[in-house]
């Protein structure tokens, strides 16, 4: 039996994980991108109940590199079939204030959460073009609505936005989709990973740094810490990603969560100033 072949990079925790795990049990076959022996050994030995239902394969992929993604692409060619769908997933989220982030703390953000979703693509788009394939690009509700102090973040979810729906158009001719899953806040271990890389950089702020945005850095670290215990079940949205895969015309954008859904709407039909006014008021509330 053969089980249309999907990629999630990024499967080591959280949202990638989940879906892995979640799509295995439904009839796909998962190549579940991870970084390490001992995640690709987490992956196998929480054993899950696959029988006929599908295969999860752990894969090495460090999305940042070149190499990995050929090795990979040698290895899908020679299991044949092409590639149903690539989901991309791998990503870090990193804050502070724009005025004393280093420019290299963007190109990181950018290199993970961009960058990467480009090579993958280049990659994997003579497989996916086989079996009239699918793209999914994990955004976040911080592809269209920005948070202050999550500006790398941010931007490199917005660029992935537009890359994805000019890819979109691109690809429309080959009767391939390309789709956006755009959750709001989701339960995973991201937000402590952020709250570490803000430590240390709070370390190297000068004191007057430090006095100039002590109000609202104290309010983000107090967001940060308050997130691990705050959003939705990543099974939420590996539905979304199901969704996505199954849908007869995939659409361009699927929020996931009752946060994103109305951040989103809300985006949508106010005028920019009152949009504007309304994130101040929110960040003047975290204060
Ligand atoms: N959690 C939320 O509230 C939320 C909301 C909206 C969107 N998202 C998006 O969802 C995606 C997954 O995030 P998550 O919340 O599930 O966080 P997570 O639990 O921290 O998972 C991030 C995954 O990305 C992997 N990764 C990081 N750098 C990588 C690299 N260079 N190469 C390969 N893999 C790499 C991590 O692997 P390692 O374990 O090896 O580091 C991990 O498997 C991200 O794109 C994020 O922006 C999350």
């Amino acid at each position: 039996m053969t089980f249309p072949k999907v990629l999630i990079t990024g499967a080591s925790s959280g949202i990638g994980e989940s879906c892995a795990r979640y799509l295995a049990t439904k009839g796909f076959c998962v190549y579940a991108g991870v970084r390490t022996a001992e995640a690709e050994q987490a992956l196998l030995s929480q054993s899950i109940n696959l029988q006929q239902q599908g295969q999860l394969i752990p894969v090495r992929l460090d999305v940042t590199q070149p190499e990995h993604w050929q090795q990979l692409y040698q290895r899908l060619e020679q299991d044949g079939q092409g590639l149903f769908a690539l989901i991309n997933n791998a990503g870090t989220g990193f804050g502070g204030p724009i005025e004393h982030l280093e420019l290299q703390a963007f190109r990181d953000q950018f290199d993970v959460n961009f960058f990467a979703v480009i090579q993958g693509i280049q990659t994997c788009l003579p497989l996916l073009r086989q079996t009239k394939g699918r793209i999914i690009n994990i955004s976040s509700v911080n592809g269209r609505i920005v948070t202050p102090f999550l500006s790398p973040y941010c931007s490199s979810k917005f660029a992935l936005e537009a890359l994805t729906e000019s890819l979109r158009y691109e690809l429309a001719p080959w009767g391939m989709s390309v789709s956006l899953i755009a959750p709001g806040m989701i339960r995973t271990p991201i937000f402590t990973k952020s709250q570490a890389r803000f430590q240390a950089l709070k370390t190297v702020l000068t004191p007057q740094a430090q006095q100039n945005y002590a109000a609202p850095l104290a309010a983000f670290e107090r967001v940060l810490a308050k997130a691990p215990n705050k959003g939705a079940e990543p099974q939420l949205v590996a539905l979304a990603v199901e969704q996505a895969l199954r849908d007869p015309s995939p659409r361009m954008r699927y929020a996931v969560g009752t946060d994103a859904k109305i951040a989103l709407t809300l985006r949508k039909l106010l005028p920019e100033w009152a949009f504007e006014a309304l994130i101040k008021r929110l960040a003047a509330g975290q204060r």
